[in-house]
């Protein structure tokens, strides 16, 4: 079938496909709204092809390349990340172009040829370095583990089009259109942060480390390998990476909670009340046994307030809210006001538990978290509506001491 593919800039088209099937990415993380797996291809003197899709969707990606190419040889394909999601297409290229060559710095070339076994038609290039394609420049930034060691971002000097890699990308298939000047965008910026906090948050560091590398490239539009290209939301969007790998939650508060009969769960909806009394205006309430972790790690990126609350369950931490505390871990997320309760029908453990964890994390912690043991009564229903309070009145310090 000949496509009809969109173009995004002089001489630049999108041959990238979106995923409506797969349940979850990574086999972990759910798509609601799917994903696209975006691609590009330049046609100049020479052709680029810039990463490759998903190898589940790699036969319609390459009849949108050849619909494009019109019989022309591929001559390049530019590897800009070798996850699989977008490099899991490289065989079938491999098929049908024999002669590309395969562009990518050393660390990818290893990749290629631990993942698809290919050794010939390789090309390294170093940091900084430029491709010519004819009129089009190619001049590549190398940023390691933005997500993976091997990351790096293409920038086309011709059209001033950067190609990002996943950095600034989202979850959410593409509908009909592929440039944000073209959508309303508004749907994407959740996704995007439940991005950030899934897949890249891990590396905040080497994110921060890519955008000042960035700050002398005068890019115009963003290709990402996920989600919208970006024109008209470029500050936004590097906005808000920037922010996330700073852990610089917005003024608001997300509570966290596990609950097996209710009475851990009404002490979070007190706090709630608290918080809403003291003036935040952006509260989220979270059930960890019914909302996926992903979602509840986006509004712990997004929010500076964070309040977790989990019964004692024997002995420990409700097993919901223990897995949570090692994502957050693993994530290092630095810079949250933080308060925490629960309840018990015993010997109570669980505040003990999530008061030790903030303090490993090195959070600012709300006094002591409230404990109640069995059902809630009026002395720790209090407190709740306190914690709440308090919290309220820590943020807008915190956010009039930023100002
Ligand atoms: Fe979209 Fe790290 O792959």
């Amino acid at each position: 079938m000949i496509f009809q593919n969109k173009q995004v800039a002089k001489d630049i088209f999108y041959v990238g496909v979106n995923d409506r099937q797969k349940a979850k990415f990574e086999n972990i993380i759910p798509l609601p709204f799917g994903v696209s797996y975006n691609s590009y291809l330049i046609i100049d003197d020479k052709t680029a092809l810039m990463d490759t899709v998903d190898f589940h969707q790699g036969e319609i990606f390459i009849d949108k390349i050849q619909s494009q190419l019109q019989g022309r040889k591929l001559d390049y394909l530019i590897i800009n990340h070798m996850e699989p999601d977008h490099s899991g297409s490289i065989r079938l290229i491999r098929k049908y172009f024999p002669e590309v060559i395969l562009v990518g710095n050393l660390r990818t070339l290893k990749m290629i040829e631990g993942f698809y076994g290919e050794t010939s038609c390789l090309r390294e290039i170093h940091d900084e370095e430029i491709l010519s394609l004819g009129t089009h420049e190619l001049q590549f930034f190398l940023v390691p583990m933005v997500h993976w060691p091997e990351t790096m971002m293409t920038f086309d000097r011709t059209e001033k089009v950067l190609f990002s890699g996943d950095a600034f990308g989202c979850f959410g298939a593409l509908d009909g259109a592929v440039i944000d000047t073209e959508m309303n965008v508004e749907k994407y910026w959740d996704e995007m942060i439940r991005y950030y906090a899934n897949i890249i948050g891990k590396y905040g560091s080497p994110v921060q480390k890519a955008i000042q590398k960035l700050s002398g490239v005068p890019f115009e539009t963003i290709c990402t390998t996920h989600g919208p290209v970006w024109r008209e939301n470029i500050q936004k969007t590097v906005n808000i990476y920037d922010q996330l790998s700073k852990y610089e939650g917005r003024n608001g508060v997300v509570i966290v909670y596990a609950s097996m009969y209710g009475n851990t769960e009404l002490m979070a909806e007190t706090i709630a009340q608290g918080l809403a009394e003291a003036g935040v205006k952006e509260i989220t309430i979270h059930n960890a046994s019914t909302t996926d972790a992903s979602f509840i790690l986006r509004d712990i990126f997004k929010y500076k307030g964070l309040i977790i609350g989990s019964p004692t369950y024997n002995s420990e931490l409700f097993p919901e809210i223990e897995a949570l505390l090692q994502k957050i871990e693993l994530r290092q997320i630095k810079n949250r006001i933080f308060g925490c309760f629960g309840s018990y029908t015993w010997a109570g453990a669980a505040v003990d538990h999530l008061s030790l964890f903030a303090e490993k994390m090195k959070w600012i912690m709300i006094d002591k978290g409230v404990e109640e043991k069995q059902a809630l009564k009026d002395n720790q229903y209090k407190a709740c509506l306190q914690l709440g309070l308090k919290m309220g009145e820590m943020l807008k310090q915190s956010f009039q001491q930023e100002k």
